[in-house]
């Protein structure tokens, strides 16, 4: 190769820079940058039953999750009304995703983090949110009735008496969890010209809500389906144990838009895992319980919905977290969860308090449980 003279850098040098811009490696000066434009990839139905498919949006692209997008909304919307003032530290129940995403929303603003979480969560999350300087706080019991959830609420209480001017997010209750996921609505149209179909896990009910709703302004006779795990009493089932984290609840979020979903699915953690080892071997891109879930479904109704309907599944982490849970087989075997094939079909209910449902399941009659109700008048 001949030399490179020396007034050719210059021209190399203006030549990756456009072309940098021209692909989007962007550069950033805050952490917050890095958040958002992620990107959706084509997962052919699962069973490979039919040439239909999805698209995912991998919502594991950005740098701790998808809960890096409310956590920077929630702690910037509380800088703006004074709740939260310069250098007060924020207090928040967690169990990983939001943590991850509140550190980046505190070190990009400068704000210490305490997160509250349970004996649940796993040692890699609890030592990645360490590492990025959270205080970790675990709740030693679960609150007889309101399970984990509850008990970790209640030591939030606490530890804000403790710590005025302490700031708690509150992603169950706060509007601005929804209201963060205008951005991955429009990113949806733009990569896709249009959605038929939205298919979303709920846990607070932010991400279904906040992306239904800014959707619907565009394609206003989309369907919005709704995917929780069994044990789950967001939807009007029993609250049971559950291995399943991120997605399902033992309380009733107010966040959770009853009215927005067209039907709801449960899922088994057993069935989840198979979807998630589908996914990975099938297309790379894979990731925790709520993924799997959502890919099942999905892939259900890719391969009865007709087949120029465009359905997208928000992915909202990616698999780094489970490796001692989803993709562990010891962990797999000590709770039965190898060898599970899920049924080609849900089972179907009419009404959620019809039966408690312990596999795949689906209902099209979604109304807020009389229980959530009484939670949202308080
Ligand atoms: C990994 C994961 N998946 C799904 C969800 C559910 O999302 P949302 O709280 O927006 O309903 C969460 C919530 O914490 C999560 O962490």
């Amino acid at each position: 190769m001949d030399a490179i003279e020396l007034h050719d850098y210059g021209r190399i040098h203006a030549f990756t820079n456009m072309a940098s811009r021209l692909v989007g490696c962007d550069t950033c000066q805050s952490p917050a940058r890095l958040v958002g434009n992620t990107p959706v990839l084509w997962v052919p139905d699962l069973l490979g039953q039919t040439r239909n498919g999805f698209w995912a949006k991998i919502e594991g692209a950005n740098p701790g999750g998808i809960k890096d997008r409310p956590a920077l909304h929630m702690i910037i919307r509380a800088r703006e009304r004074g709740e939260l003032a310069p250098g007060s530290p924020i207090i928040e129940s967690t169990s990983g995703t939001l943590g991850l995403g509140l550190l980046l929303a505190g070190i990009s603003y400068g704000h210490p983090a305490t997160l509250v979480t349970d004996p649940g969560l796993e040692p890699l999350m609890a030592n990645l949110l360490r590492a990025h300087g959270a205080r970790v706080d675990v709740v030693p019991a679960p609150h007889p009735v309101g399970g984990w959830q509850e008990a970790r609420r209640q030591r939030v209480r606490e530890l804000r008496d403790r710590h005025p001017g302490a700031y708690c997010p509150d992603q169950y209750h706060n509007p601005d969890n929804v209201a963060a996921y205008g951005g991955l609505a429009l990113e949806l149209a733009g990569q896709l010209d249009r959605v038929d179909v939205l298919v979303c896990s709920v846990g607070t009910g932010g991400h279904s809500a906040g992306t239904a709703r800014a959707l619907r302004r565009m394609y206003p006779d989309m369907r919005l389906v709704g995917v929780d795990a069994v044990g789950s009493t967001i939807f009007g089932q029993p609250a049971r144990p559950r291995l399943m984290r991120g997605l399902g609840s033992s309380i009733y979020p107010r966040n959770v838009d009853y009215d927005a979903f067209d039907e709801v699915h449960w899922v088994a953690p057993g069935e989840a895992v198979w979807a998630c080892r589908t996914l990975a071997r099938a297309r790379y891109a894979t990731g925790g319980w709520s993924v799997g879930a959502v890919a099942l479904v999905a892939s259900w109704l890719a391969r009865t919905e007709p087949g120029h309907h465009r359905i997208a599944a928000v992915f909202p982490d990616g698999p780094q977290r489970y490796f001692g849970t989803v993709f562990d087989d010891a962990y797999c075997s000590r709770h039965d969860l190898l060898g599970v094939v899920p049924a080609e079909e849900p089972d179907e209910i009419a009404h959620p308090a019809e039966r408690e449902v312990a596999r795949w399941t689906r209902c099209a009659d979604v109304t807020a449980p009389a229980e959530a109700r009484v939670e949202v008048t308080q």
